[in-house]
């Protein structure tokens, strides 16, 4: 089952559908308790399992899925929870131990009236998307399904995230380290737009980072695929976190490219080389501010239309461009070709902004593009043809 964009047909429905509806659909994605009561067949793993709800408090019971996660393990196994990892605004995330493989994984738990409001858009969209999009800098969903009032997405675990890495560090991360964390970044976001889907939210907080400097792109709660015929984009101001905002969506745009997930990349690129936010407003006009009062005040000759954006205003102060170098200076590993990788991505017209695929063949990358630990980068096709006209999303 594809998940991805068979999934669009639920969109088409509505924002949200009741488990029984998904699992429906999905005849894969099984369910336990009474949900699954007509569902469940004589068959079903469901049966050999009991549904007393006071044995769950340590333990996490994975009736679940198989939703062709390509795990070749069963997709049945109990959890035992270890500590909490993290909390945000979907769910809590749990580290947890399977008792039969004793493997690790990071358990997602998110509420939801599964009989009454059914699973949420966010959660169905992180689900198709991770899905579909199978790649070794994005994080793996092994399994997703329902216990209780919960979904629980099931992923391989990841010791920690970008942002825990980079308070922890108290030197500056040396330059061939940054280019293999910013090439793995950047090859898991050409994978993704190579399969119109946008991220939205990109920032070191959901960027994982395991042994031997592994990068992992998580988090495709904001997520979201071209072409599907959404009614209600999400407001651009609801889009990716403030400080990793591309200044479109700053002036409010409603049609938005991959570009967007381009200037996060540059301001986390610059953040990794200096272990401090490239940008830090606290309210939208703040961070326009400190992007104009470093990038210089854009104008129509940089970037075609920006006069015509909703919050543009003419009385901007007419701020002048920095060096680069100023950025990110020599001692924490400036040096022309970074300079100039940081300058592509942050170019204000949205589209002469660095393209993921671009990025790749960015010499800033000799170094690092043709490591053994790369090899996925071998399977790519390198593409000689002419840029193709960005995507937009409206
Ligand atoms: N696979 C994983 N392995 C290890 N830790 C993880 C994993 N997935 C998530 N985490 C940790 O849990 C945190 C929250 O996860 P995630 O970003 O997916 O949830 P969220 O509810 O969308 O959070 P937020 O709203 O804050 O973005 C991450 O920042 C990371 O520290
Ligand atoms: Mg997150």
């Amino acid at each position: 089952m594809e998940l991805g964009f068979e999934g669009h047909r639920i969109w088409l429905f509505r924002a949200s559908i009741r488990a029984a509806d998904f699992a429906k659909l999905y005849p894969s994605f099984t369910m336990t308790e009474d949900l699954t009561e007509d569902l469940a067949g004589e068959n079903s793993p469901l049966n050999s399992i009991s549904d007393n709800e006071n044995q769950d408090d340590d333990t996490f019971r994975n009736i679940l899925t198989s939703c062709e996660t390509g795990s070749a393990r069963p997709a049945k196994e109990n959890y035992e929870k270890l500590e909490k990892l993290g909390e945000g605004s979907y769910g809590v995330v749990y580290k947890a131990r399977g008792k039969d493989s004793g493997e690790l994984v990071a358990i997602k738990k998110i509420k939801c009236d599964c009989a009454e409001e059914g699973i949420s858009a966010s959660t169905l969209r992180e689900i198709s998307m991770l899905n579909q999009l199978r790649h070794e800098c994005v994080v793996l969903l092994k399994h997703a399904g329902f216990h209780h009032n919960h979904m629980l997405l099931i992923f391989e675990y990841i010791e920690q995230d970008l942002a825990q890495y980079l308070r922890a560090i108290t030197k500056y991360i040396p330059a061939k380290q940054v280019k293999r964390l910013m090439f793995q970044l950047v090859s898991g976001i050409e994978h993704c737009h190579k399969h119109r889907v946008l991220h939205r939210d990109l920032k070191p907080a959901n960027l994982l980072i395991g042994p031997n400097d592994v990068l992992k792109i998580a988090d495709f709660g904001l997520g979201i695929t071209h072409g599907i015929p959404v009614q209600h984009l999400s407001d651009p101001n609801e889009v990716v976190t403030l400080y990793y905002r591309a200044p479109e969506l700053l002036l409010g745009t409603k049609k938005y490219t991959g570009a967007i997930d381009m200037w996060s990349v540059g301001c986390i690129f610059a953040e990794v080389h200096t272990a401090n936010l490239l940008f830090d407003g606290d309210m939208e006009w703040e961070q326009l501010k400190e992007i104009f009062e470093t990038l210089g005040t854009p104008t129509e000759e940089k970037w075609p239309g920006v006069t015509n954006l909703p919050f543009y205003h003419p009385a901007f102060p007419r701020w002048k461009k920095k060096a680069f170098s100023q950025i990110i200076e020599k001692k924490c590993g400036g040096n022309e070709l970074c300079w100039d990788f940081l300058d592509k991505c942050l170019t204000y017209y949205p589209l002469q902004r660095l393209t993921a695929a671009e990025a790749l063949e960015h010499p800033f990358f000799d170094a690092v593009r043709d490591e053994s630990r790369f090899k996925w980068n071998k399977r790519r096709k390198i593409s000689t043809r002419p840029r193709k006209r960005q995507k937009i999303v409206e």
